[in-house]
């Protein structure tokens, strides 16, 4: 399934976030770099529906992304993590992945498929004992209940150490396969990037600046300057 987003601009104020970026992704786990501010988040509430842009188009399987309702896009298979984890402390490792299936649909055999998938074994621990990395794979489970379409993830390796990484690597390299749904993935994390995204898109100050196969774009001395003020 192709996710097509043609001439998409974000405004807030005198800022913009989001400067007439096209780009497409095609099946498998597509990436998005950029230093921060460069509108990286900004891209994935537009698909949420978090952000309105004043310009532009998104198509997911030629379907129109915006013009669907914000709240109807769960149902219809759009997931996300958020850069800051949303696990509920007081909730249960089962509960705070059962509570996504209020708004997707999805059965019990899902929630426990998603569990079995991350590898959470212990579903009854509650949020606030969980570490760093099992809060991550929480929200990963989340994300795959119900017929998952498209699966945004905010920098999920952030906070975690690299063996963790890799963990976590394996996991969102299977999500297409496993469960059918284009994965997005923001990480400032480069080897998680360079090994999970078959391309990437770079952006800078709100403006798509490279876009194609991973280790060409992350070698281009452009990319290199502005993302990681090397000496081009
Ligand atoms: N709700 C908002 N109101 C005003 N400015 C915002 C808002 N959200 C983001 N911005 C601004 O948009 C720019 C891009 O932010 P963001 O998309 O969060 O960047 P990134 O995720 O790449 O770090 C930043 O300059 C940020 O301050
Ligand atoms: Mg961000």
């Amino acid at each position: 399934m192709t996710l097509e987003i043609a001439g998409v601009t974000v405004r807030f104020g005198g800022v913009t976030p989001l400067d007439d970026v096209s780009v497409t992704f095609e099946d498998g786990v597509g990436g998005i770099i950029g230093p921060n501010g460069a509108g990286k988040t900004t891209l994935f509430n537009v698909l949420s529906g978090f952000a309105l842009p004043v310009a532009g188009t998104v198509t997911l399987g030629g379907m129109s992304l915006l013009a669907l309702a914000p709240h109807r896009r769960a149902g219809w298979g759009l997931r996300r993590t958020f850069q800051q984890e949303q696990v509920i402390r007081s909730l249960t490792v089962w509960d705070n992945v059962r509570l996504g299936a209020d708004h997707t649909g999805a059965s019990i055999d899902e929630v426990q498929a998603a569990l079995d998938y991350v590898g959470l074994v212990d579903r009854d621990r509650p949020g606030t004992h969980l570490t760093m990395l099992e809060r991550r794979l929480v929200e990963l489970a989340r994300c795959v209940i119900g017929e998952p379409r498209l699966v945004l993830l905010d920098e999920p390796a952030a906070g975690l150490d690299p063996e963790e990484s890799g963990r976590l690597l394996g996991l969102i390299r299977d999500i297409p396969e496993r469960f059918g749904a284009l994965v997005l993935l923001v990480d400032h994390d480069m080897d998680l990037v360079r090994a999970a995204c078959g391309t990437v898109a770079v952006l800078d100050f709100g403006k798509l600046i490279a876009f194609g196969e991973t280790a060409e774009v992350l070698a281009s001395p452009a990319v290199r300057q502005a993302y990681l003020g090397a000496q081009a």
